[in-house]
């Protein structure tokens, strides 16, 4: 099997994808779709501005690729601070958090990625540092060990997870806001396709935009990657001109079917349906049936799947629904029987 981190639909960033800062939007006002948070965001940043503070602590959660990190550099810039990027495994000691801590400077945003994965020890010093501002530090060993209390400027974290269910309580109620981040619409990702193609020098028609687009997942990342492949293909086979007809042969060839799914998606619902009778079925179960990491499927495959409506999630496990069949030209069994495979 293809490596799932390959896959062109692959909502995580690939590490060959260094962002591109020229596609990146900077300022709330080029950040295009989550319109209820940004709305939210723009309260907070000028209530802080207002009151000369720095910014509450945020926390961004959602599936992969829909705008965490771009975010949290918007609110840098419109602060006008430093922001120093983190991660949760990165932090693997109390005293590497501290080190982060101890070089902000008043008003910085430490943005820390991943926050579900810190580990106790470290969250026990975020707590804290959030909420009074201070670093408790242990001095010595053993009986003549001490605690010592230093002061902290006054700093704001931005956490970013995929998965907020694994964010201990403590640590959530140390946020001033919490956003969850949603898949864009159409027209959204249609913008941004839009944006990123006039910046890219590209030649593309409305058509051939919404083609992309509908492909894209309702993921910027995704969208972006997809516009990459479709301006190579009309380069060296289109004379660089991206009409709807060259968009579909283009991801056609890429194996992304009209609602953006590739063949692990399709093999996900194909197993569930055929050798499942549709389900349920557990994750561990279709993991193992089809290769693939548990937690794969429920990251990058599982999400989008339940947002078209194709897999239900009950308590036995998860269900192939009746749009899954008609997507895959299955016929769905209306009394419950074996499928039959067309
Ligand atoms: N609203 C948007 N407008 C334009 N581009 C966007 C938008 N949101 C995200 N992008 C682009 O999509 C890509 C992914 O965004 P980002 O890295 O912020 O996602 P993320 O939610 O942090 O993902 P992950 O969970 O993998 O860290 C970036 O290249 C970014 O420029
Ligand atoms: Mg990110």
């Amino acid at each position: 099997m293809n490596d799932p981190q390959n896959r062109l639909v692959n909502p995580q960033a690939r590490q060959d994808e260094t962002f591109d800062p020229a596609l990146r939007p900077l300022r709330l006002g080029d950040f295009v779709g989550q319109d209820q948070v940004k709305e939210n965001l723009g309260i907070l940043i000028q209530a802080a501005r207002q009151r000369s503070e720095p910014l509450e602590h945020v926390l961004f959660y959602g599936p992969p690729g829909l705008g965490k990190t771009t975010l949290a550099h918007v609110l840098a810039n419109e602060m006008g601070v430093n922001i120093k990027i983190t991660a949760g495994p990165a932090i693997e000691k109390a005293g590497d958090l501290a080190a982060n801590l101890t070089n902000l400077k008043g008003g910085d945003i430490l943005f820390i990625d991943e926050i579900h994965r810190l580990g106790r020890a470290v969250e026990e010093i975020l707590y804290p540092a959030m909420e009074d501002f201070a670093l408790d530090i242990m001095i010595g060993k053993g009986p003549a060990a001490r605690s010592i209390r230093l002061k902290l400027p006054r700093f704001t974290v931005i956490g970013a997870t995929t998965r907020l269910a694994l964010v201990s309580a403590p640590l959530r109620t140390r946020f001033g806001a919490i956003y969850r981040l949603d898949y864009y619409d159409l027209k959204a990702i249609e913008s941004i396709l839009h944006r990123a193609a006039g910046k890219m020098g590209m030649q593309i028609d409305p058509e051939g935009f919404d083609e992309v687009a509908r492909r894209a997942r309702g993921t910027p990342r995704v969208a972006l990657r997809l516009l990459r492949r479709v301006r190579d293909f009309a380069q060296v086979r289109a004379q660089g001109i991206v009409t709807r007809e060259v968009a579909t042969e283009a991801l056609n060839l890429l194996n992304v079917d009209p609602l953006g799914l590739d063949e692990v998606d399709r093999r996900v619902l194909h197993t569930i349906i055929t050798k499942y009778n549709g389900g349920p079925v557990g994750l561990n179960t279709i993991g193992a049936s089809i290769g693939e990491e548990p937690d794969t499927i429920m990251d990058v495959v599982e999400p989008y799947l339940l947002q078209l409506g194709f897999l239900d999630r009950t308590p036995q496990g998860r269900v192939a629904t009746r749009r899954a069949y008609e997507h895959l030209a299955i016929d769905f069994p209306e009394n419950n029987q074996q499928p039959r495979l067309l």
